[in-house]
């Protein structure tokens, strides 16, 4: 079965990329750093008439659609840009989606949520407060609108073992600053539900076998905030903790706004799936081997 991943390059595609494989032929998708896994196919997914071309190559069963401009203060001061990408990119894979009769998974975020009250249900009001999760919330409805069988899988702050698309994650960097002794300010006062990108993985690649749709929170089972979070990847490493130093979020200035508390509940997921969202501790112990067998 022919499985195509938008943005397969990225933190969270290369790994589904790369698992994957075991069962599926599967397409990566890129647009400017090959993928390690899987056949690539280099597309821009704003590009229309490139976009009917890949289907028609790869005729896909399953999409996975997780390609977008993630940077979120590149979002709101290039919105042209990001409208481009997260939006009319969107319309181009959902109605190709559609026409092929394949089933879609697309990757969305907790940005969708204003952050004011934290702990959000699949059901809970959207409010975007910063134009990224205006731009992924409008895709959320191109998918509904459009395609018959889709899964919408919200995720929240996605970190893993390796860099990918010529960046590193939250995670990662956290690990080498602290590796280097470097100090680090890190906000109390932002509170989300992290994501290991290999448990994510996992849970896609269970919502595509079961075909499940609808909507799901599919992000880690843990609330908590940037420092705790800063402070649990120092114990699980045995690193300095005290290396991290306290801030508060009006001491950053960012382009963007971010929500307060963008905390996903997942106990929609936790109920439904066999591989369930990780609570911080155990993902972190993931974390740990994936980190060590990647350097072997
Ligand atoms: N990162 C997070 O904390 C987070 C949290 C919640 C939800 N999400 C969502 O999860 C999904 C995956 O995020 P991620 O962090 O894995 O992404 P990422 O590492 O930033 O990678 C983005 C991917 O999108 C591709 N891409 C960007 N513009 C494209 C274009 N015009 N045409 C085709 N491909 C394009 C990139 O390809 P090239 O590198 O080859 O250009 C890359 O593979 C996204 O939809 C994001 O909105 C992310």
């Amino acid at each position: 079965m022919n499985l195509l991943i938008t943005g397969a390059s990225g933190l969270y595609g290369s790994k589904l990329a790369e698992k994957a494989t075991a069962n599926y032929a599967v397409y990566s998708g890129y647009c400017q750093d090959p993928p390690a896994f899987g056949n690539p196919i280099q597309f821009d997914i704003s590009d229309r008439s490139r976009i009917g071309e890949v289907f028609k190559k790869v005729n896909p069963a399953v999409v996975v659609h997780a390609a977008a401009l993630t940077d979120v203060d590149k979002c709101e001061t290039n919105k042209k840009l990001a409208w481009q990408i997260n939006v009319e990119g969107t319309r181009n894979i959902v109605k190709e989606t559609k026409a092929n009769h394949a089933f879609l998974v697309y990757i969305s975020t907790d940005y969708v949520f204003n952050g004011e009250a934290g702990n959000y249900k699949e059901n809970d009001q959207p409010d975007p407060i910063n134009y990224y999760g205006f731009t992924k919330l409008k895709a959320e409805k191109l998918v509904k609108d459009t395609v018959d069988d889709y899964c919408i899988a919200r995720a929240s702050v996605i970190y893993g073992s390796t860099p990918a698309a010529g960046k590193v994650n939250y995670a990662l960097w956290v690990l080498d600053k602290l590796r280097r002794n470097e100090q680090i300010k890190i906000i109390t006062d932002q509170w989300n539900s992290p994501t290991l990108n290999t448990n994510l993985v996992d849970m896609t690649l269970e919502v595509i076998e079961r075909r499940l749709t609808g909507t799901f929170h599919l992000s880690g089972a843990t609330r908590i905030s940037r420092y705790d979070f800063a402070a649990l990847i120092a114990q699980t490493f045995d690193l300095n903790e005290k290396l991290i130093k306290p801030s508060a979020s009006a001491e950053f200035s960012w382009s963007a706004k971010r929500p307060t508390d963008s905390s996903l509940n997942t106990a929609k997921a936790q109920q439904t799936l066999k591989n369930k969202p990780l609570q911080i501790s155990q993902a972190l112990e993931k974390m740990k081997q994936e980190v060590f067998k990647y350097k072997q």
